[in-house]
């Protein structure tokens, strides 16, 4: 049997808000994706993921879901998206749309129906509990802002369960109502041609309905990052049933914000239930080689050991671009694209670190998000005009990274990040190795990560010297440099000492 296409698949996260805006108004939108098809296909990468563009009142930029079935008009119209995702097809490439199924909007036609009265026929479609306005029904704590996981409804004086902002009410899983009606929106996408889904904190939708408490002592931590019940598996293999309905090998990529590759890997049941689930924890590790060697080793026992594949991400909307984490340094930013590009599993590439974007500083007259989360929103520079390729004014304040570099430019520039990024990604495209081979003698040898990536007779060797200083690197035989994340040696021996916070891709001599 041969490999489904997305093992050796390399997938880029679209922030749509933050992408191309071409009307005007300051919002990237679905025309401004389709605009810049041909940078995501240049760059070499197989898939898009497209965060949400569902009808909303945006509270959380998307995330709060008012209709499932639709495109808001901020953002196109679901002509406009099939015309991008023709496109898309065109040129070789699949499209991933994100999915929200643990809460919609507040206003969600289910959600206005199921408030009107506690007799509503959709009231059980969400979580209501009895309680006094002053005690919330269970020590449960939403993720922003942070407090209680519960919202008081004056007029039908009850709870209701959000785990996240107030207009973001959790639907209930338990009721198979909900079930059906949201296995209809995944067919809704899937009868046009969707080629899967990244799903929103899927790890929370299986609810215990007694609702425990947690253990006093966790109740710092936003439910989010502890929920793990074990309904939640039965709801995944109900949903991987309906993605198994299609013969295009349709995807499903969990968000499982669990900060534990142990209890991520769970969510790949036995095959049948997410095929891809995001590793968070190697995100928020730091630029060490000890710790990445940790998550490597990890990835090994608690995932491929289960025949399960892994999946590697270093920024996405969520948190601080990798470049600022690691200390702002570009050349970092490089080396750790030849490692996100070269561990075994499907890397995801977040928008803009093509361009080794750093987050944005935000003025706090400027900050939108309730989650903090503005500065790597930062809207992406296309072009050296006054508004860098966007039609309006962007929502958010460029980052300093416009000023500096633009996507034209880089495009021009043969030393560019965006030029090692397509190095890069056309050398994985090649290599067997890379896409879907093994990876073997990972080690750490003074502050130098090395691992070798095989398949058949096809070998590659990959170092990366986290180190600010030159490192020696003994290997066993001769090596030549593929690519190198400063460009420098290319093509030559590789003479046993890795550069300054620098990565080499090496190859038999
Ligand atoms: C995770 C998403 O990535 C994030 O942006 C969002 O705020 C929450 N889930 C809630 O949907």
């Amino acid at each position: 049997m041969s490999d489904p296409w997305w093992k050796g698949a390399a997938v880029y996260q679209i922030y749509p808000r933050s992408f191309c805006d071409t009307t005007g108004n300051g919002v990237g939108d679905l025309a401004g994706v389709r605009r810049h098809l041909d940078h995501i296909a240049d760059l070499g990468v197989d898939a898009i993921w497209l965060s949400p563009f569902y009808r909303s009142p945006m509270k959380d930029a998307g995330y709060d879901v008012a209709d499932y079935c639709d495109v808001d008009p901020i953002f196109g119209t679901l002509d406009e998206f099939d015309r991008l995702l023709a496109e898309i097809h065109e040129r070789g490439m699949r499209l991933l749309i994100d999915w929200v199924p643990n809460h919609t909007s507040d206003q969600h036609p289910w959600f206005v129906e199921a408030r009107a009265s506690r007799e509503s026929a959709k009231r059980d479609w969400y979580i209501w509990r009895d309680g006094h306005p002053d005690r919330p029904p269970n020590n449960w704590q939403a993720a922003f802002p942070r407090g209680p996981a519960w919202t008081w409804d004056d007029a039908t004086k009850q709870w209701y369960l959000r785990l996240f902002l107030p207009e973001q009410p959790d639907l209930d899983w338990e009721n198979p109502e909900v079930v059906a009606a949201m296995h209809d929106t995944l067919r809704f996408w899937l009868d046009r041609g969707v080629d899967g889904f990244r799903m929103d904190v899927i790890h929370l939708i299986g609810k215990d309905p007694r609702l425990p408490d947690v253990p006093e002592e966790l109740t710092k931590i936003p439910t989010v990052a502890l929920h793990d019940d074990p309904r939640t598996h039965a709801h995944l293999r109900g949903i991987r049933r309906v993605l198994e309905e299609y013969d295009h090998e349709p995807l499903m990529i969990g968000e499982v914000f669990l900060l534990s590759t142990e209890r991520v890997a769970d969510y790949y049941g036995r095959g049948d239930e997410l095929h891809l689930a995001f590793n968070f924890p190697p995100l928020f590790a730091p630029w060490e080689a000890d710790a990445w060697l940790g998550h490597l080793e990890k990835a090994q026992a608690e995932i491929r050991s289960r025949g399960a594949w892994p999946s590697w991400v270093l920024s996405n909307h969520d948190n601080p671009r990798h470049r600022t984490r690691y200390g702002e340094s570009l050349a970092r930013a490089r080396a750790a694209a030849v490692l996100l590009l070269t561990l075994e599993g499907t890397p995801f590439l977040y928008a803009g670190e093509e361009l080794g974007m750093r987050n944005a500083r935000i003025p706090e007259e400027r900050r939108v998000d309730p989650g903090g989360r503005d500065g790597c929103r930062a809207p992406i520079p296309w072009d050296a005009t006054a508004l860098h390729g966007w039609a309006g004014e962007p929502w958010l304040p460029w980052s300093r990274d416009a000023e500096e570099t633009d996507a034209a430019a880089q495009a021009r520039d043969v030393d560019s990040v965006l030029a090692l990024y397509r190095r890069l990604l056309s050398l994985r495209r090649s290599s067997r190795a890379l896409r879907t081979g093994t990876i073997d003698e990972a080690r750490v040898a003074g502050d130098v990560l090395a691992y070798e990536r095989r398949a058949g007779d096809e070998r590659l060797c990959v170092a990366i010297n986290f180190a600010s200083e030159d490192r020696a690197l003994a290997l066993a035989g001769d090596w030549q440099v593929r690519i190198a994340s400063d460009g420098r040696g290319e093509g030559r021996a590789f003479a046993g000492r890795v550069a300054p916070d620098t990565a080499l891709i090496l190859a038999p001599a």
